[in-house]
Parts: C-alpha cells; sequence; structure tokens
C-alpha cells in the first residue's frame, strides 16, 4: 500500500514534466561497429540542503541533447560504458557485465554539479555529487537481445529519484545487428509469468510487442473445518485466490495465487457470537471472522497476513457484509465473488459452501443460495417488469381514451 502510494506518487511525478525528452546514443568500436544502443527518458529528482539549512527538491530531465564523451565498448577485461553527459557537467553513467547467457547493467552511478546556478541556486554545497548504485533498473536480459520498457521505472539513491521510461537498451551487441526484444515485466498484459522474448527487430526499430500469456487456473476446492473440543463447529469447503499487487522488478503488477488445499491447514474458534476460520498455506494466513446479526450470520473480517522470516504485513477489511444465510443454514454460492481486503488485495472465491454457526451432528444445514447463482430468477423478473410495464400502457391509455370520450358527451 505505501509502496503503491509512493509508486504513484513517483509516476506522477514522473508524467508531470516534460515528456518529449529522449536521448538516443550508440556508441561505436574502432571498426565504427555499434556496440551500445540506447533510446530512452529519464527525470531526476534531487533533494539537496539550501544555504539556509533547509532542504529542498529540485526535478529535471536529461535533455535530448546529451554527449557521449569516455564510453567504451570494453574489452575482455574491462567492462563496457555508456557516459551521458548534460547540462552544465551532469554525467548519467553505465557499466555493463555479462555471462554466458545474459547481460546487465553493474554500476549505476549519477553525478551532478550542484554549483550549476540555475538548478541549484542556494545550494549549500557546491561542486560536483556522485550518487551510485548496482541495483540497476534493468533487469538481465538474453543476449543479443534488446531491452525495451514502455513503462515508469524508478531507482532510488538516497537523495535522488530516478524514473525512466520508455527504454530501448542494448549492449554487447553483436555484429550481426539481429536480435529480439525482451520486454520488461510491466509492459506485459497478464501477471504470472516470466516475460517471454518475442518478435525480431534489429536494435534501432521498435515494433509492438504481442507476448502471450496464460491465465491463471481457477483454484480447487478445500474442505475445512473447526472443531470445538471433538465436536465440528464450523464447516466450510470454497477455493480461493488471491489477487495482489506485488513489486516485482521495482514495479507493482497484479499477481494472483491460487490457495492450495493440499498445502492448507484449518484452524479457528467457534463462540456464541463470533465464529473464526483460520488458513495457513506456507507463510500465507487468510482469516475469516463470521458474526451473528439478529438470526442471520454473515462475514464481517478477513485478513490476510503474509509471513517473510520474522517480518510479516498484515491486510484486513473489517467491514464487510458477505455471505449472509439464516442461523441453522449453510451459505452457498458456486460462483466467482470477489472478496476486497484492500486496494493492492483481493480474494477470488469459487464454490463457496460455509456454515459457521449451528451445525447438526457437524454436517452442512439446509442451503441458502447467494443470488449470483439464480440465472434462472433473471428472466422471470425482467419479463415480470416487461409486463408490468405493459399493463401500466395499458393502463394510461385506457383511462386517457376514457377521459377524452367522457369530455365528448360534455360537449354534446
Ligand atoms: C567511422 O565513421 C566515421 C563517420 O561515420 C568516419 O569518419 C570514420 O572514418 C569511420 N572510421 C572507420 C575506421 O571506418
Ligand atoms: C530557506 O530558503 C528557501 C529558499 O532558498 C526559502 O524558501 C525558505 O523559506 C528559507 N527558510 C528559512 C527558514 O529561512
Ligand atoms: C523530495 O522528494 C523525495 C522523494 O520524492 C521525498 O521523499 C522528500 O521528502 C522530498 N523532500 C523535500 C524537501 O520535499
Ligand atoms: C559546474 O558548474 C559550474 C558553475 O556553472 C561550472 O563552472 C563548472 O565548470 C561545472 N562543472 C563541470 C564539471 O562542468
Ligand atoms: C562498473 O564500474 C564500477 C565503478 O564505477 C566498478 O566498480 C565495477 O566493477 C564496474 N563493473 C564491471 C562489470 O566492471
Ligand atoms: C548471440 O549472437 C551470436 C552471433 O550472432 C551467437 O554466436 C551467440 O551464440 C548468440 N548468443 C545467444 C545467447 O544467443
Ligand atoms: C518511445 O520512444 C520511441 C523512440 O524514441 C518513440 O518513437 C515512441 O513514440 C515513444 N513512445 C512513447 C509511448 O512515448
Ligand atoms: C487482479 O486485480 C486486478 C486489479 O483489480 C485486475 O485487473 C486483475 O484482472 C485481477 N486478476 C485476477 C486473476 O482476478
Ligand atoms: C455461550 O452460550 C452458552 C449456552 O447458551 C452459555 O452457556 C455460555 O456461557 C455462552 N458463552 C459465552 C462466552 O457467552
Ligand atoms: C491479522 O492477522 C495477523 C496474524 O494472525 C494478526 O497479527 C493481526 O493482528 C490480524 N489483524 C486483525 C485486524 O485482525
Ligand atoms: C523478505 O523480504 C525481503 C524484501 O522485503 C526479501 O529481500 C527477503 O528475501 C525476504 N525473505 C524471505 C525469507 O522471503
Ligand atoms: C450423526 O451422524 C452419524 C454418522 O455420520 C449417524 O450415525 C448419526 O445417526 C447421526 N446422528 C443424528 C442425530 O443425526
Amino acid at each position: 500500500m505505501d509502496r503503491y502510494l509512493c509508486y504513484v506518487t513517483l509516476c506522477l511525478l514522473g508524467l508531470g514534466l516534460l515528456e518529449t525528452n529522449a536521448f538516443e546514443v550508440e556508441i561505436k568500436d574502432s571498426s565504427n561497429t555499434t556496440c551500445i544502443y540506447a533510446n530512452l527518458r529519464i527525470n531526476f529528482t534531487v533533494e539537496y540542503e539550501t544555504s539556509n539549512g533547509t532542504f529542498k527538491n529540485v526535478s529535471f530531465a536529461a535533455p535530448d541533447e546529451v554527449n557521449t564523451e569516455g564510453s567504451s565498448c570494453g574489452q575482455s577485461d574491462v567492462a563496457p560504458l555508456l557516459n551521458v553527459h548534460f547540462g552544465n557537467g551532469n554525467l548519467w553513467s553505465l557499466n555493463f557485465t555479462k555471462n554466458d547467457n545474459e547481460y546487465r547493467g553493474s554500476v549505476l552511478s549519477f553525478t551532478y554539479n550542484a554549483s550549476d546556478s540555475v538548478l541549484f541556486p542556494d545550494a549549500k554545497e557546491k561542486g560536483l555529487v556522485i550518487s551510485t548504485t548496482n541495483t540497476s533498473f534493468f533487469v538481465p536480459v538474453p543476449l543479443n537481445s534488446s531491452y525495451k520498457c514502455l513503462h515508469d521505472d524508478t531507482v532510488t539513491t538516497p537523495h535522488v529519484v530516478q524514473v525512466y521510461w520508455n527504454v530501448t537498451l542494448k549492449a554487447y551487441i553483436d555484429d550481426s545487428a539481429i536480435g529480439k526484444d525482451f520486454t520488461c515485466s510491466a509492459d506485459l498484459p497478464s501477471t504470472t509469468q516470466s516475460p517471454t522474448t518475442h518478435s525480431t527487430t534489429i536494435p534501432s526499430t521498435t515494433t509492438t510487442p504481442q507476448p502471450t500469456t496464460k491465465p491463471v487456473d481457477k483454484p480447487s476446492v478445500g474442505n475445512y473445518t473447526v472443531l470445538n473440543g471433538t465436536e465440528t463447529c464450523l464447516l466450510a469447503s470454497m477455493g480461493l485466490q488471491l489477487n495482489a499487487s506485488l513489486l516485482v522488478e521495482g514495479k507493482n503488477v497484479w499477481t494472483a495465487l491460487n490457495i492450495d488445499p493440499i498445502n492448507t491447514n484449518s484452524s479457528g474458534t467457534c463462540g456464541n457470537e463470533t465464529a473464526l476460520l483460520r488458513l495457513t498455506n506456507g507463510t500465507t494466513v487468510v482469516e475469516f471472522l463470521f458474526f451473528i446479526k439478529e438470526k442471520n450470520f454473515h462475514l464481517q473480517e478477513v485478513n490476510v497476513t503474509l509471513f517473510n522470516g520474522s517480518d510479516f504485513s498484515s491486510k484486513t477489511n473489517l467491514n464487510l457484509s458477505l455471505w449472509e444465510a439464516s442461523l441453522g443454514n449453510s451459505y452457498l454460492c458456486r460462483k466467482e465473488q470477489l472478496i476486497t481486503v484492500s486496494e493492492d488485495l483481493y480474494i477470488n472465491t469459487f464454490d463457496v459452501r460455509v456454515q459457521p454457526f449451528n451445525l447438526k451432528n457437524g454436517t452442512f444445514g439446509t442451503a441458502s443460495e447467494c443470488h449470483l447463482d439464480d440465472d434462472s430468477i433473471l428472466i422471470p423478473i425482467i419479463v415480470g417488469a416487461a409486463l408490468s410495464g405493459l399493463i401500466v400502457i395499458i393502463v394510461i391509455a385506457y383511462l386517457i381514451g376514457r377521459r377524452k370520450t367522457y369530455a365528448g358527451y360534455q360537449t354534446i
């Protein structure tokens, strides 16, 4: 959630700035063969201390006009280096590393000139400031492929935020210059699979990626029970799929995750007024809390916790009103339903049958079926509505007719 907000903020920041600036550079070796190609947009936000001790942010974009002095194609023992100089002494620089199959950025460094009186008029410390990171903004890319990413990507170092978008980047370009595009995950329409390579291009042309995606399967239905001593006091069967916005390669990606009943344990508590069903699947815990209101029960709270070592993050919705049925009955819904846990976490449920109170002999009571399941009821409703509409029209027509007739008699 925080990450999400942060991302949105940066996104807006990115979009709010000059959109048109992009630089395109090619680095060539001594025989005039291109070894590095880059075409991208970057916005920088730099936080600096002013002469009166307060901090201030300044944002600027890398311009179209840059020079690549000091860049090199490298040698067997020297990494290829891309230097991009712009403005008054600013330098964006990236070197590369590879193994037998992949290459990636090694160290990314950005040097800005705090002496520049336009960008940093009131900076306390003048001179060149270097910020360096080796958490590169692009992931390992297969050799001979161009990295492409239309979506924003953000690299944050202390005091400097760099936002990139519409990036095409290729290093270790072979003489043949024929390669594939490697599309970043944010540009792929679906979420769960690893990026695929496709469409053959030469580095300087752009083609729209057409990746194929595999939809997530429906989750299997699990049977879960809660015991009160030796007696079953809560019964549930359902298929569960979490849909979470996760940070993947620095971007928020919607990821669907099926809860596999085989690895899922159920536990919980049964009270007079509330009942809790807790499902534990590895590092994921999903809790459903049921309440009684008058003669009915309903699902009121859902809590999803993801554990990571001793660390955990929890998302909760305390204000639901779902899965309602009268006490002694079970709630049944065969169709897919959506539970909103938080802005960045949903649960898709399938084939739900649940009874948290008043079980008889540990079995489900009569099923109260959800509205969604009654497709058949919709047709009578529509027909009924149409018929009532017709009747109203006939009655109105009749009344108007009568009045006219009546008026006619009056004049005679
Ligand atoms: C490389 O290309 C430039 C112009 O594009 C030319 O001036 C130069 O002579 C070429 N060098 C070699 C070694 O071909
Ligand atoms: C510090 O300077 C900035 C402009 O350089 C100004 O906006 C800010 O109000 C100043 N703060 C104080 C406490 O003087
Ligand atoms: C500058 O921007 C960064 C990131 O957007 C933010 O965390 C920081 O608080 C900002 N600083 C000031 C002085 O506005
Ligand atoms: C930084 O800016 C100052 C002031 O404009 C300028 O004199 C200096 O040459 C710049 N530094 C570099 C490395 O360009
Ligand atoms: C990239 O440059 C940095 C210094 O800026 C250096 O420490 C690093 O080893 C270089 N990467 C490779 C793969 O040579
Ligand atoms: C890249 O291309 C070169 C020549 O075109 C080829 O020898 C090499 O095996 C390719 N590498 C990969 C990983 O495809
Ligand atoms: C991305 O960059 C390419 C090459 O500069 C440009 O032709 C294209 O219009 C850009 N696309 C977007 C969505 O900005
Ligand atoms: C997950 O949620 C996102 C955002 O609401 C939605 O676009 C996506 O289709 C959902 N995925 C699944 C499998 O429900
Ligand atoms: C729950 O109800 C039973 C019987 O109605 C009663 O004996 C018990 O004290 C109640 N428990 C609580 C915690 O209210
Ligand atoms: C959600 O579950 C976690 C782990 O069981 C727990 O620490 C947290 O307090 C619960 N949150 C709510 C609001 O119930
Ligand atoms: C826990 O999360 C951090 C990042 O938030 C990650 O680097 C680390 O590998 C995770 N640990 C486990 C055990 O998953
Ligand atoms: C409860 O179920 C068991 C077997 O499941 C059955 O033998 C028994 O007769 C049932 N009792 C009642 C009261 O329905």
